[in-house]
């Protein structure tokens, strides 16, 4: 019987409409091969948000996401609404959507393709075989703990606060998931934190650790923040699954991304406890190249992979999505960003032709993410 999923489309800012356009031209072929229904609405966020309706996350936006099976997200910001209000800002609506929706783990796989290893601009023997699974809570923390903001000190000085904060309840949903990633994967769980200096952190480990015995399978290790930043450009291979809290888990993420030579490659999922995720690229709205068809898809066609496996439980329709991108690369396409000798130069547009090309061949590499 033809499964039946409504997805809203979030296109957004800069090249978001363009890698949005070749993604779902990719789900439509994709719907065909295993009789999915897909019904795509489009709603605004972000700078196009601000300039069509007055604000980054109309509610309207917001409601749409609600009655979906999963949300497709592009990206969002660009230079002209930089200098507003913070209420007002692209960012603004984006962190609305992850606090309207629930959505407080989010999961940024970074996995190095053999075929651009020499992309990334580590030696080669550093990161072959980089495979890690990096868990962000994502709905708390520094981001949204209060009290937040500028504030007059007597003597009329300006002072910025923000608030690290987290609940016991909020440490432990999201370490939980991350346990449970880590038995899916290769039972290794590095929980990061910064517990030598921030309550808030010591607070963090004393969960974890108390919940390391449900996990007897599951092989704990704790990092700082500072080492795990240097040990993942050391040697990145010694991590499997990483679960840490909302800014560190920001800054560990792009760093990671690019281990893999792209952060053009790199989609997410943001997961809340019931209810539609999101999925998005790790990458930004780049509008120093939107319009140009120069940006590289394959991170928001990844990222519609990750909606078919943990969206809407479709493992079939997604592995068959990975694949087509290992081939299509294997064919020696490349954008931009992950250009090296000797490769066939593509814009936005035309990989998206060469990755239908592929998926309509039906040829599998067997390579799984
Ligand atoms: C990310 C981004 C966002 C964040 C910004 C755009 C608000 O950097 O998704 O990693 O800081 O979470
Ligand atoms: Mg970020």
């Amino acid at each position: 019987m033809t499964k039946q999923y409504q997805i809203t489309l979030l296109p957004g800012d800069g090249i978001g409409p363009e890698i949005m356009a070749v993604t779902v031209d990719v789900l439509k072929v994709v719907s065909k091969q295993y009789d999915l229904d897909f019904t795509f609405e489009e709603a605004c966020i972000g700078g196009a948000a601000i300039d069509q309706i007055g604000e980054p996350l109309p509610a309207e936006s917001l409601e749409k996401c609600r009655r979906s099976d999963a949300v497709l997200l592009a990206a969002i910001g660009g230079y002209q609404w930089d200098n507003l209000p913070r209420h007002q800002r692209p960012e603004t609506g984006l962190l609305r959507l992850r606090a309207g929706l629930g959505l407080f783990a989010n999961l940024r796989p970074a996995t190095i393709l053999p075929q651009l290893i020499d992309a990334s601009t580590l030696k080669r023997e550093v990161v072959e075989g980089v495979d890690i699974m990096v868990v962000r809570e994502l709905t708390g923390g520094i981001y949204f703990g209060q009290p937040k903001g500028i504030f007059e000190t007597e003597k009329g000085e300006k002072r910025g606060v923000n608030t690290m904060a987290y609940k016991e309840s909020e440490i432990d949903r999201i370490v939980k998931v991350g346990f449970e990633i880590a038995q899916k994967r290769r039972g290794k769980l590095c929980s990061v934190d910064k517990a030598n200096v921030l309550d808030v952190s010591q607070l963090w480990r004393d969960r974890v650790t108390a919940m390391a015995p449900n996990y007897p399978d599951v092989e704990l290790t704790h990092l700082y923040v500072d080492n795990a930043a240097m040990q993942l450009v050391r040697d990145p291979k010694q991590f499997d699954t990483i679960v840490t809290g909302n800014l560190f888990g920001d800054i560990l993420s792009d760093e990671a991304a690019m281990l893999t030579g792209s952060i053009g490659m790199l989609p997410s999922a943001s997961l809340g406890a019931d209810g539609p995720g999101v999925f998005e690229p790790v990458h930004g709205s780049a509008p120093d190249i939107a319009g140009q068809d120069k940006a590289n898809p394959l991170a928001q066609v990844l990222s519609a992979a990750m909606m078919l496996h943990y969206g809407l439980n479709e493992p079939e329709a997604a592995t068959n999505i990975e694949q087509g991108v290992i081939q299509v690369l294997e064919r020696g396409y490349r954008t931009g960003d992950i250009m090296s000798t000797g490769m066939t130069p593509v814009g936005c547009r035309r990989m998206g032709e060469a990755l239908i090309e592929v998926l309509s061949s039906e040829q599998v590499l067997g390579f799984r993410f």
